[in-house]
């Protein structure tokens, strides 16, 4: 049972004095019966909603798939930076969060949603999830570089990276025309299980190479859709956020 405040906050993205506002105002109805008491309850599964003639299903988490543009910042607020939340225009935004942080010029796979269980199953350190990302760089790597990135490298940190894979990017990622700012001549796709502070670009110079541009392409399996553009965003279909949570129970 929930409060139909609650309620309407939760599936209208309303704050909790608006919401208040709309069920004294009298434009509510529960099973066709009008609420005037905030604080009224109802079953979110069997119960009926109806608000300005217009039915309301709930929905207690929204999860989004976003196409992270560079100059934008991660973090869920920022008086400075515009963030990949500020994106999500005409979207009910209360309580969103990025699944994990990309750094400002990092483009490319960000996950957001109100589902802090998920978010906290996806990025605790102790889960192994791979990452992917596509990374430009000024030559390409000799198999000493490439050992080494697969070994676990000496990145400053206590401990040297977890094993990773080096993998050349087939054609989706090779003709990928949003990641063309010029400069690279070789491409790698560099698969992570870990989510260190900048860890693609340290781990790339403790071999003696660098990035020149970054773009995660994927996360646990599930991947960018490539038909959004930078700063486009859609929400995650059942079967992805399906295989968002299955991936965070096994790891
Ligand atoms: N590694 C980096 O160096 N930067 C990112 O944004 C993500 C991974």
């Amino acid at each position: 049972m929930i409060r139909i405040d609650k309620f309407l906050c939760d599936s209208l993205g309303l704050s909790r004095s608006e919401a208040k506002k709309a069920v004294s105002s009298g434009k509510v109805l529960i099973n066709d019966v009008k609420v005037l008491r905030p604080e009224a309850k109802l079953s979110e599964d069997s119960d009926r909603v109806v608000f300005d003639g217009v039915p309301v299903v709930y929905e207690r988490f929204v999860y989004y798939m976003l196409n992270k543009p560079a100059g934008v910042v991660s973090a869920n607020t920022d008086s400075r930076d515009r963030t990949c939340i500020d994106l999500l225009k005409d979207e009910k935004k209360k309580d969103l969060s990025c699944v994990g942080r990309l750094d400002k010029d990092t483009t490319g796979l960000m996950i957001i949603t109100n589902d802090g269980a998920l978010v906290h199953a996806l990025t605790a350190p102790s889960k192994d999830i791979f990452k992917d990302y596509l990374v430009s760089i000024p030559k390409p790597l000799t198999e000493e570089q490439i050992d080494s990135l697969e070994n676990g490298v000496d990145i400053n940190d206590k401990m040297p990276t977890k094993p990773a894979f080096v993998k050349i990017p087939d054609d989706t990622f090779a003709s990928d025309r949003d990641f063309d700012r010029g400069g690279d001549t070789a491409r790698i796709v560099l698969s992570i299980s870990e989510g260190r502070f900048h860890q693609v670009k340290r781990m790339l110079i403790a071999v003696g190479s660098k990035v020149i541009d970054l773009k995660r392409m994927s996360i646990g399996g599930l991947k960018l859709d490539g038909s959004l553009k930078p700063g486009e965003y859609r929400r995650l279909t059942e079967g992805e956020v399906e295989l968002l949570r299955s991936i965070s129970r096994q790891s």
